[in-house]
């Protein structure tokens, strides 16, 4: 039986055999991509490449990626879903397509892997008159095929939605279930996303869960789309081959293969176990788990739906504070707060009434560390952060939770006596629990659920909103009396960051790109590719140049511009394109009358920023220091 870490070996393998170059995950934390919070999926960092962007890499690309989902938060406590998972995949940009896909799939889940092909299921796209998108079956061809060289009846079938699974092997099914596209379904893609049809593969649990292969299920024909926990996908291929445009869909440049597999599910699969909490990723922990509460993680549902968050926010929360998402309010950081107060209060139900997440931490680091070695470079970090979000947490959450207690013992004595019954907490009360406890709303909002309560989320909101409002105004009282206003100084600091990038292309080489940045009133704080510390002639180098361009006096002007134009205009590589509409902005810093070799600075940004580089002061690093793996990491001051 194949081990978690010896199916992502095999896979990563597998397909390096296959000519493709291996390439480490990405962070959860998209760079430079302020449309998403988080990496969801495998093919989210490669989009300029599957655009036709060429990969320093090649052509053929396999990994396996590090994705979180905040979608799923809610549905974690059943037996499949976890918001941390590592997909698994491999990519053609522009180079071999469907038949060589379908082939090495079929080799590696049924030779290399060793799967059941009697319990492999596949889904096909129906195709789509109204998009003048054709059905695919070429693909269902080609999967009939490999069946078939091994003695397997493949029969393709359509309309299983309505009449079940016919003896089927291969279904066709519509864009709902075989499209894929960041935005989903073909009408929802904005103009310049790609996307195509897919065509993805489904493991029968039906004989592991006791049913006959051609039950009924919830009284309606089981199919494999049918979403009942008889089928679980396990992997989709998705032919990237079209891109929106207007008028509709047209070809992409390069045909491209977009393959994505949930290592715990084929690990799922691979047990023929439909708990996915059943694979050996999680068995330390859960031992760990059963010994800290005492309790067995079968014992009864509600102990085993407290296990599962636990197990798998704690994973996740690991994961996020790797990569720079600490436990906060807001942003990213707001999500690995909230999973681990609602791992903290799953505990405490079980009886855990110490500190204990750090201690879990520990263990999926170890799991884990030889895959992600980040973890184990990061460990005190996270083993830090995680130790003070609980402790923080814990000093509130009795008191939370008898202040919730009282407002339920108000509710059931109010309702005595009027007679009425009370099913909504005010948005003040929801607030009072976030703000003087600790309770991310959806806390709140899953306790008052416990008790079929709902919560008033407008008047949660305003009381949001107020709060913000009064903070505000404190903030502005402590800057009266000469200091630089918040936004004004922010906006300095980020001309400075323009600047700053480009004097690091002038003084390190034409090769740097952001791979972060952070501004506060402050401070700037920017993060480049660059394997090793800058010297000390280096950093003087960089820091001359920037108060040179500063001396200089130059303006910043904007440009809006179709992308195609600016493309060409721009000094500093972009990856990010595409989360562009057609027009852009482009920040210019150069001499008007210069020639257009002689440009500073001209990048792709939003703004704001200054007018003139004169009014920025005197540019300071004060820190320069390793960020990730061949990632530095400055932080600089205006004096
Ligand atoms: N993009 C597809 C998915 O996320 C396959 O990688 O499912």
């Amino acid at each position: 039986m194949l081990t978690s870490k010896q199916l992502r070996q095999k896979y990563l393998e597998f397909f390096k055999s296959k000519g493709h170059a291996i390439i480490p995950s990405a962070s959860l934390i998209p760079e430079n991509d302020p449309t998403t919070l988080f990496t969801s999926a495998g093919m989210q960092p490669m989009i300029p490449f599957l655009l036709g962007e060429s990969h320093p890499a090649g052509k053929r690309i396999a990994d396996s990626q590090k994705c979180f989902r905040t979608q799923d938060i809610e549905a974690v406590g059943d037996n499949r879903h976890t918001i941390f998972f590592e997909m698994l995949g491999n990519w053609s940009l522009g180079d071999y397509f469907k038949k060589e896909q379908i082939d090495w799939m079929f080799e590696f889940l049924i030779k290399e892997i060793g799967l059941d092909p009697n319990k492999l299921f596949i889904t096909c796209f129906r195709g789509d008159a109204e998009i003048n998108i054709p059905r695919d079956e070429e693909a269902a061809k080609l999967w009939q095929d490999k069946f078939t060289s091994i003695g397997i009846e493949a029969k393709i079938v359509d309309n299983a939605e309505e009449k079940g699974l016919q003896d089927g092997k291969i279904f066709y099914y519509d864009a709902t279930k075989n499209w894929w596209s960041r935005a989903g379904i073909p009408e929802k893609m904005p103009i310049g996303e790609p996307g195509g049809p897919d065509s993805e593969m489904f493991w029968d649990f039906g004989s592991a869960l006791g049913l006959h292969e051609k039950s009924l299920w919830k009284d309606q024909p089981c199919h494999v789309n049918c979403d009942c926990g008889r089928f679980m996908e396990i992997g989709n291929n998705v032919f990237m081959q079209y891109i929106r445009t207007a008028e509709g869909f047209e070809e992409l440049k390069q045909k491209n293969i977009d393959f994505g597999g949930g290592l715990e599910r084929i690990m799922a699969a691979l047990n023929n176990n439909s708990d996915m909490f059943a694979i050996d990723l999680f068995t330390k922990v859960k031992n760990k788990l059963e010994e800290l509460t005492n309790k067995k993680y079968n014992e009864s549902e509600k102990i085993t739906y407290a296990f599962r968050v636990i197990l798998d926010h704690l994973r996740a929360a690991t994961f996020l504070i790797a990569d720079g998402a600490i436990p906060s309010n807001k942003d990213q950081g707001y999500f690995t707060r909230r999973i681990i107060r609602r791992s903290v209060r799953f505990a405490r139900d079980l009886g855990i009434n110490n500190n204990f997440c750090s201690e879990i931490s520990k263990l999926y680091i170890e799991e884990y560390q030889e895959a992600y070695p980040d973890l184990i470079k990061k460990k005190d970090y996270i083993l830090r952060e995680l130790q003070t979000e609980e402790e923080k947490f814990r000093k509130t959450l009795e008191d939370g939770l008898k202040e919730f207690e009282k407002l339920l013992k108000g509710f059931q004595i109010a309702q005595e006596k009027t007679g009425q019954k009370i099913t909504e907490i005010s948005g003040k009360q929801a607030f009072k629990l976030y703000d003087t406890y600790g309770f991310p709303l959806e806390m709140t909002e899953e306790l008052a659920k416990e008790n079929n309560l709902i919560i008033d989320k407008k008047g949660f909101a305003e009381a949001f909103a107020k709060h913000q409002e009064l903070s505000r105004v404190g903030a502005e009282q402590k800057f009266k009396g000469g200091l630089a206003d918040d936004s004004e100084q922010s906006t300095k600091y980020h001309t400075a960051t323009h600047l700053l990038l480009a004097a690091l292309r002038h003084v390190l080489g034409a090769d740097i790109v952001q791979k972060g940045s952070n501004i506060t009133a402050e401070r700037l704080r920017f993060d480049f590719n660059w394997p090793e510390k800058l010297t000390t002639e280096q950093i003087k180098a960089v820091e001359d140049l920037v108060n040179q361009k500063i001396a200089e006096k130059i303006p910043v002007t904007m440009m809006e511009m179709p992308k195609t134009e600016a493309k060409d205009i721009v000094t500093v590589r972009s990856f990010d394109l595409e989360k562009y509409g057609e027009m852009v902005k482009v920040y210019k810093i150069s001499d008007p009358l210069a020639g257009s070799e002689q440009v500073f600075s001209a990048e792709f940004c939003g703004g704001p920023h200054v007018e003139n580089t004169g009014v920025l002061g005197h540019f300071k690093i004060i820190k320069e220091e390793a960020s990730s793996a061949g990632v530095r990491r400055i932080k600089a001051i205006l004096e």
